[in-house]
């Protein structure tokens, strides 16, 4: 089953994020027979090339990018000659007809009409300027067939958000534009649902009467690399949490869906969001921590203060890592404290969901016999270790009355070897038109009005402890208080 003839134009044709992710992607789908024959990928950019050049261009990032790099000989021949380059201007409303005179040859060429997809792999401000030119054309007058992609971030705020889907909507109906979370493309955060809702083992328990806390986890050992510019405008709580993370935590919290169809899976997505408690100022100051990192080394390397970062303000006030406790108030989840936490230049890369449950309602055994009654736990890691994870406690072999927690693992790399990448999933999603991974506008809204309070109250009280982490630590010393003032502990995944 292979998607309808498609031309997918990419605007950014000859960045960074086609470079790396989206052609390499999109080469996996082609060696896994996934694309249909009747196909275009046309990068649009500014820069010079021509078809030759650009394919050059892009095989150098399928070498150093793809999951697959022993199979490029031979296959990337045959690839190549569905992709072209086209230059434009994506700010030239005339430029706009060369793109629909390639949709108007390939018709010809093929005997059907393709499907049109424009994924805008462009910066956030240009995003406007080439969807209204889009907008004009005939070919995106019809729902159907045509469709859009967008790249995050999705607006810099709420207000900013609002504008974008206002002006988005008045071009194109809902269902042809495609907001994309990669973190949704991930097999194991797909599978999160398929482990919730294919079982009735999990289901019964899933809830405040036997789960005490949850905590989400996304860090990584790498520092802005090169994006200080774009990160001073962003900070870590817009770039990881108002979109992965709450996006993982909607897929942990949320209710059983009827079906897997888009809007349901949505509307179930959406009513978390909704449920998230808005924070007053004051209680920011209780649940939200903030970091920036100093200068110092993370494995072996020497590692520049973020605010000696080119582009990076030398008093800045940006946090580079975000920790914070949230709450959902519904019937299921009142009372269960959620935290999350994510940040730059910190331990090692590695991203998880920890369920810790309750403790026995009574124990039976001398209470020496365990040293932590809160041993059961669910660690579901989502990369980039691939595995699921139950803790229980068993008896130790021997005479003694002693309790050992042990580990039952599954663990996803070996059951699915070569597992496809975000981009693949999505992308081919995007060329079928199943929207079903993708944020609809008003969940891009929900998740910006749950951090609003906390950007708002950090951007009025500016950081008087930064820098306040080392590179190569696990963060700040106050998100260590944020868990440890009610007794718990992060759970760090080695
Ligand atoms: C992006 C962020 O959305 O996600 C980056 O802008 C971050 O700052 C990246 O590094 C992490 O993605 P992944 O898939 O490597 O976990």
């Amino acid at each position: 089953n292979h998607p309808p003839a498609s031309i997918l134009f990419i605007f950014g044709g000859s960045g960074d994020l086609n470079h790396r992710k989206l052609t390499p992607a999109l080469y996996n789908l082609f060696l896994d027979d996934w694309l249909p024959e009747q196909f275009l990928i046309s990068g649009i950019g500014r820069s010079q090339y021509d078809d030759e050049s650009f394919r050059g261009h892009l095989l150098d990032g399928v070498k150093q990018f793809s999951r697959r790099k022993e199979e490029i000989n031979g296959k990337w021949e045959a690839f190549s000659r569905h992709i072209a380059y086209l230059q434009m201007d994506g700010d030239k409303a005339e430029d706009y007809q060369k793109i629909a005179r390639i949709v108007h040859d390939k018709t010809e060429e093929w005997g059907v009409r393709p499907h049109v997809v424009f994924y805008l792999a462009v910066a956030p401000q240009l995003v406007p300027a080439i969807a209204s030119n889009l907008g004009k054309l005939d070919i995106c007058a019809d729902k159907t067939t045509s469709r859009i992609v967008v790249e995050k971030p999705f607006g810099h705020d709420l207000k900013s958000a609002r504008e974008l889907n206002t002006q988005l909507r008045s071009l194109f109906a809902e269902e042809q534009i495609f907001r994309i979370d990669h973190y949704l493309g991930k097999e194991t955060v797909q599978n999160i649902l398929m482990m919730r809702f294919a079982n009735a083992l999990f289901e019964p328990i899933w809830n405040r009467n036997y789960i005490d806390h949850i905590q989400i986890t996304a860090i990584e050992s790498v520092g802005v690399e090169g994006r200080g510019g774009y990160f001073e405008q962003s900070g870590a709580l817009r770039d990881m949490v108002q979109n992965h993370i709450l996006q993982i935590l909607c897929m942990i919290a949320m209710e059983a869906p009827v079906s897997f169809e888009a809007n349901e899976i949505r509307n179930k997505n959406l009513d978390v969001l909704n449920a998230l408690r808005r924070y007053t100022d004051a209680e920011v100051a209780e649940n939200a921590v903030r970091g920036q990192y100093g200068a110092g080394s993370n494995n072996g390397k020497p590692v520049l203060a973020y605010r000696d970062e080119k582009g990076v303000a030398a008093d800045s006030n940006v946090e580079t890592y975000a920790a914070a406790r949230f709450f959902i108030d519904n019937w299921r989840w009142q009372g269960v404290p959620f935290f999350v936490r994510t940040g730059k230049s910190l331990h090692m890369k590695e991203t998880h969901v920890v369920i810790q449950f309750k403790s026995p309602p009574h124990n039976t055994f001398p209470h020496e016999a365990a040293e932590n009654w809160k041993s059961n736990r669910l660690t579901i890691s989502i990369q980039p270790n691939m595995d699921i994870r139950i803790r229980f406690q068993v008896k130790r072999p021997g005479q003694t009355m002693k309790l050992d927690p042990v580990e039952m693992a599954f663990d996803y790399t070996a059951a699915g070897e070569n597992a496809p990448e975000a981009y693949e999933t999505l992308l081919l999603d995007a060329l079928e038109g199943d929207p079903t991974l993708f944020m609809r506008g008003d969940q891009v809204e929900a998740a910006w009005e749950v951090i609003m309070p906390i950007l708002s109250h950090w951007e009025k009280n500016k950081a008087a402890d930064f820098p306040n982490y080392q590179p190569g630590s696990w963060g700040p010393l106050a998100a260590d208080q944020l868990i440890e003032e009610e007794d718990r502990h992060w759970v760090n995944v080695l």
